[in-house]
């Protein structure tokens, strides 16, 4: 990309990308800038090229991409800020905010600026993020340049606005939910003769060929099921088990709820 980019919020979600970003040879270092309000944590960035600022407003005036990277209850101080330096015409505003709509950012930075609503999750920081993204106004252009940028740090499925707090409880969250259930399966291991570190490592990789199973063969998670399952076998015994405890019930609600939070999230102080 021959753009110069600015990430405003340079913590976890951010620094993620800027580091997929140059490593996929996207961008150079030197077109991007990183803020925060402590620049002490990004010095290391600094070291190997990139830009480093606490000024949002003349990050914002050198940049054609604006990447927000703060949370949530951040945003409102930051979007003052950068208000007078956005020209409409020129910049991308792309906004990696939980709960935050395209109209809420265009509320504050004008009407004509496009923005576009990104949804990545913490497997960002190793190139594996599923990343949701969504706009109501940007070009077909700019929707195929943030497509590329964010498939530098994973997978990305465009979606419609109206599902991105959805997005949000199975992808970002979803995270969370996967893990806890890895730390289940590996105490179940250390229950059946496992030392904790040995039965999390067999849970981690058991976790992690299941995943791959489905992503390489395209399958159904059934269909890979059924090849384990045999008649009066021991799977089905103990996925039935499972089932019978709520299983598959407490994801689905779970997911729900969660789905039910990340709607709430900007309009929630502190
Ligand atoms: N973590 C996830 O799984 C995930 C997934 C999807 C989306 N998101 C969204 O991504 C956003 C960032 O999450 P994160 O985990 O990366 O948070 P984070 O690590 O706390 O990063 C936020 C960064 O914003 C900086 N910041 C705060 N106020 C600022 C200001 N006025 N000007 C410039 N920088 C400022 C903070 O640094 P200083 O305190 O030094 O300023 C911090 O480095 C959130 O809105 C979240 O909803 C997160």
């Amino acid at each position: 990309m021959n753009k110069k980019i600015a990430i405003i919020g340079s913590g976890n979600i951010g620094l993620s990308l800027a580091k997929g970003l140059v490593k996929a040879n996207f961008a150079q270092a030197t077109d991007i800038t990183l803020t925060r309000r402590n620049t002490d944590h990004l010095k290391s960035f600094a070291d190997v090229g990139f830009n480093i600022s606490n000024n949002n407003k003349q990050a914002v005036a050198d940049a054609d991409v604006i990447i927000l990277g703060v949370l949530p209850q951040q945003l409102n101080t930051v979007l003052d800020e950068i208000q007078t330096s956005i020209v409409q015409a020129k910049h991308l505003v792309i906004s990696v905010i939980s709960g935050v709509s395209c109209a809420a950012v265009r509320e504050k930075l004008g009407d004509k600026v496009e923005v576009v609503r990104v949804m990545p999750n913490t497997a960002i920081a190793i190139g594996q993020s599923m990343t949701c993204i969504a706009s109501d106004n940007a070009s077909a252009e700019n929707i195929a340049d943030v497509t590329k940028m964010f498939e530098t740090v994973g997978s990305v499925v465009k979606i419609n606005e109206d599902l991105m707090t959805s997005a949000t409880a199975l992808c970002a969250c979803g995270i969370a939910f996967f893990l806890r259930a890895i730390r289940a399966a590996s105490q179940g291991g250390v229950e059946i003769g496992f030392h904790a570190d040995e039965a999390l490592k067999m849970a981690v990789q058991t976790a992690k060929g299941a995943a791959d199973l489905l992503l390489l063969h395209g399958t159904h998670p059934e269909s890979e099921i059924d090849k384990v399952t045999s008649p009066k076998g021991c799977t089905i015994a103990g996925l039935n088990e499972m089932e019978h405890n709520g299983f598959s019930s407490s994801l689905i609600k779970g997911i729900k709820l969660s789905a039910l939070k990340a709607g709430n999230l900007y309009t929630k102080e502190g």
